[in-house]
Order: structure tokens, then sequence, then C-alpha cells
């Protein structure tokens, strides 16, 4: 079972992957927490040049192809012998943020992204993807804490984009968690930690997954 978690900025992913993994522990599953970019040896690389300020020169194809490349690792690696085990695998971002960031936000073609994620997947698609949505604003109010509190101040390339960015974010999101009906749900990430979570069970129970 692959699941993922997608948002904008400080939509609160990262804690209601820890919620969920938690979660299925209890009900005795072995569950494997990855993230992206990131998540293999040559993902950890790739994040630091992502996300730092001093990459603010990058074009947006090089950004594309170093998220693609993080991509075919992390799967290679990583995802597919978690899912051949029979874990239940939980990524904290996944290919939808390609199409949405680059795509959406950058002003690339989602449907070519589509193709290029079909590459860097060989094919694996989660089984059901969370959307947590909640306005911009929020969201990087939510974000610029955090990266104070955790002194991550090297990985503020993002949060320091246009707010109509971000915007452009947020809609791609929800026009393409439209479009990929069969698998995404959308929760309303405004509440606290308790409410969104209990909105991620019931529509975990609700979904036909
Ligand atoms: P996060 O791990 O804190 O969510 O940050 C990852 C950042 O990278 C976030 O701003 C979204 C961005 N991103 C893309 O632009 N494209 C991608 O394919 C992925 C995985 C992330």
């Amino acid at each position: 079972m692959f699941i993922t978690f997608e948002g904008i900025e400080g939509c609160g992913k990262t804690t209601q992957v820890n919620r969920l993994k938690e979660y299925f522990e209890s009900l005795g599953k072995e569950v494997l927490v990855t993230l992206e970019p990131g998540g293999s040896r040559l993902g950890k690389t790739l994040r630091k040049i992502l996300l730092s300020m001093e990459s603010q020169d990058l074009t947006r194809e090089a950004e594309l192809f170093l998220y693609l490349a993080d991509r075919a690792q992390h799967v290679d690696q990583i995802i597919r012998p978690a899912l051949e085990q029979g874990q239940v695998v939980i990524s904290d971002r996944y290919a939808d943020s390609t199409v949405v960031y680059q795509g959406y936000g950058r002003g690339l073609d989602p449907q070519i992204l589509h193709s290029f994620n079909e590459i860097a997947t060989r094919g694996i698609w989660p089984d059901l993807t969370i959307l947590l949505d909640l306005p911009v604003e929020i969201g990087l109010k939510r974000a610029v804490t955090r990266n104070l509190q955790t002194k991550q101040t090297d990985e503020g390339r993002f949060e320091a984009e246009s707010i109509d960015f971000h915007n452009r974010v947020r809609e791609g999101y929800l026009t393409w968690a439209a479009l990929n009906k069969n698998r995404f749900i959308i929760v309303d990430a405004t509440g606290s930690v308790d409410e969104i979570f209990e909105q991620i069970k019931n529509k975990l129970s609700d979904s036909t997954f």
C-alpha cells in the first residue's frame, strides 16, 4: 500500500505523516515513512541544492530534472523494495509535487511533466494521495515559524517565492486533484492537528481504497 501526502508550504504534512504512521502501526502494519526530495542517499544531496537560498539561479528546467533524478533514485532504492516486502509506504511529497510546482507553479506543461513522472517512477503510482488544503497566507506563516524553530533557515528557497506563485500552487493542487479523483482525497488543513487527523481517518474509511 502506497500513500502520499501533498500540499503547499506549512500545510502540516510532516506531522500528519507521522500520525498516520502511528495509526497503521497500532493496527500491526509495518510502515516506511519517506520524503521527497531527500529520500535516498543521492536525494539528500539534491535536497540541499534544491532548497538552498544559494540555488536561486537554478533554471526551471534544471530544477525539474533534479527533482526527477531524486524521484528515480528514491523509487528504485527505497519505495519499490519496501512495497515488494509488503510494507505500507507513506511519502511526504511525490510525483504530484512536480506536476503542481514545476507545472502550475512555474509554467511547464502539466501533461508533459506527468509523462516524465511515468519515466522517473517506472509507473509506480500511489494508491491514495492526501491533499492538505489551506489558504496560502496561513501556510506560509506556519512554514516560516517552523523553519526558524528547527533552524532550517537554509531551506527557504520556496518560502521566498511570491504569494502569486503559492496561490498558483494551491489552485494547481485543487485542479490536479479534480483530474485524479480516483486516488486523491482533499482535507481541510486549517484546524488543529487532531481535527485534521480525524478528517484523514474518516476519509480513509470512506474511500474505496
Ligand atoms: P518540503 O519537504 O518542506 O515540503 O519542501 C520541499 C519543497 O520542494 C517544497 O517547496 C515543494 C518543492 N518541490 C517541488 O517543487 N517539486 C517536487 O517535485 C517536489 C518533490 C518538491
